[in-house]
């Protein structure tokens, strides 16, 4: 099982990362930190009510709880199946740390209660229990709310929040003129990427069905298993004290702010395949490879310009294993010709494809198949002029689109 764990963790490219708990390997690009006005968060949309409208959610999850796998102990059995004993255990036996590293013969529950530096509350990080424990909702998936000693509910979730809505890209320098970005917003337009990235921060925030994007399916029904176990979702009010007193006063939280359908897609309830929310496009100059998986990545050197457009000059520099797996950074503006070029996408596909790494961990860079390339009708001056705008949406993009302003 190490050799197993270590194969998985050895192939996961730079950048990429996964703390579902659905048993499959399928890491994908850490979500733009850019999160002002992108609701719903996380790629799939799963964090979507409650606080910063969801952003308190997922940064509880992944960072207060899901990087304590020792959390999920008390679910292990009905969200993966595994024996509670079993999964401590497995954490244990080998830790790197000699002071928790299961002795020979010992119960892994009991050893835990000895080493456990949060006596008292579930798992090793400091947490609260929601009232609904141990099941979990749609605002703390499961049920745990990360929170320290001396602070008061989600002061410490929220201030995060706050603080990661203030972050914006460094002002793109526009190198072409004025003109050049105007037509490549006109051709956003009209290739139709505004149906899905429109308004002010380039996405409309709904969830679209993997089936319709397209792209790798594996990481869409993650959280399917989570959203069995849940309950309609409640909080303590902000103002309680953590450790939490008594009985404390418990408020509903309104699920209305986040469409229905939404909700479900991103869980993988109504349509068992899932989906994937529309990302926002703030800082694309700085975010390259694209896609949740991270598959859609080329070199600066990896095309080169022709009298019939743009081919592939050096196909080692293309997708992942022509890239970060080998310490070379993807270019911004190669990147997003690869994204919405056909030709040059199959070539980076069966780059990702041929590597086994990336077929361990479900990386290919497929889908998302919105072409602005000769077969769609454009040509490639449009194209050059729509990577051109692309690169210019930085906070306070120098041009919007006409139907966004
Ligand atoms: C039907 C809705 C829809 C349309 C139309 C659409 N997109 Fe997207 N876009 C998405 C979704 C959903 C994702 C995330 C998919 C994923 O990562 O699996 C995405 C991802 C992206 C990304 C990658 C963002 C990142 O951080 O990795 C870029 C860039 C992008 N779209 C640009 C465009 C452009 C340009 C067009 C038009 C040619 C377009 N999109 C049309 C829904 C859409």
């Amino acid at each position: 099982m190490e050799d197993a764990v270590d194969a998985d963790f050895l192939a996961w490219p730079p950048g990429n990362f996964t703390s579902n708990g659905d048993l499959n390997s399928n890491p994908s690009q850490i979500p733009s930190s850019y999160t002002h006005g992108a609701w719903p968060y996380s790629w799939s949309g799963v964090a979507s009510i409650g606080w910063f409208h969801g952003l308190s959610t997922l940064n509880n999850a992944v960072f207060g709880v899901n990087a304590d796998p020792s959390t999920t102990a008390d679910a292990s059995e009905e969200l993966l199946g595994i024996d509670k004993e079993t999964y401590l255990g497995a954490m244990f036996q080998n830790a790197s740390n000699p002071k928790f590293r299961l002795p020979e013969g010992a119960k892994p529950s009991e050893f835990f209660e000895k080493i456990d530096p949060t006596p008292g509350t579930p798992g090793i990080n400091q947490v609260i229990e929601m009232p609904e424990y141990p099941k979990g909702t749609l605002f703390m998936q499961n049920g745990l709310m990360a929170a320290s000693p001396g602070y008061r509910v989600a002061e410490q979730i929220n201030g995060m929040s706050a603080w990661q809505n203030t972050l914006a890209p460094p002002p793109y320098q526009a190198t072409g003129d004025r003109e050049v970005l105007k037509r490549g917003a006109a051709v956003f337009d009209r290739a139709g990427c505004v149906d899905c990235h429109s308004e002010r921060y380039f996405t409309n925030h709904k969830v679209i069905p993997q089936q319709e994007v397209g792209t790798q399916p594996s990481r869409a029904k993650a959280s399917k298993g989570f959203a069995e176990n849940f309950v309609p979702p409640q909080t303590y009010p902000p103002n309680i004290s953590v450790p939490l007193p008594p009985n404390p006063p418990v408020l509903p939280i309104p699920t209305d702010i986040t469409p229905q359908e939404d909700i479900e897609l991103a869980y993988a309830q109504s349509n068992p395949a899932g989906g994937f929310k529309v990302p926002n496009l703030i800082g694309l100059y700085l975010t390259a490879p694209y896609l949740h998986d991270g598959g859609v990545a080329a070199s600066s050197e990896a095309l080169q310009q022709d009298e019939d457009g743009f081919k592939v000059a050096n196909p080692d520099q293309l997708g992942l294993p022509g890239t970060l797996l080998k310490g070379v950074k993807p270019d911004a503006s190669a990147s997003l010709r690869v994204l919405v070029d056909r030709n040059l996408r199959e070539d980076a596909i069966a780059a990702n494809r041929a590597d086994e790494r990336l077929q361990r961990v479900n990386v290919e860079g497929i889908g998302h198949n919105y072409w602005v390339d000769r077969q769609a009708g454009f040509t490639t001056q449009d194209q050059t002029d729509l990577i051109q705008f692309l690169l210019s949406i930085d906070d306070d993009p120098e041009v919007l689109p006409d139907s966004s302003t």
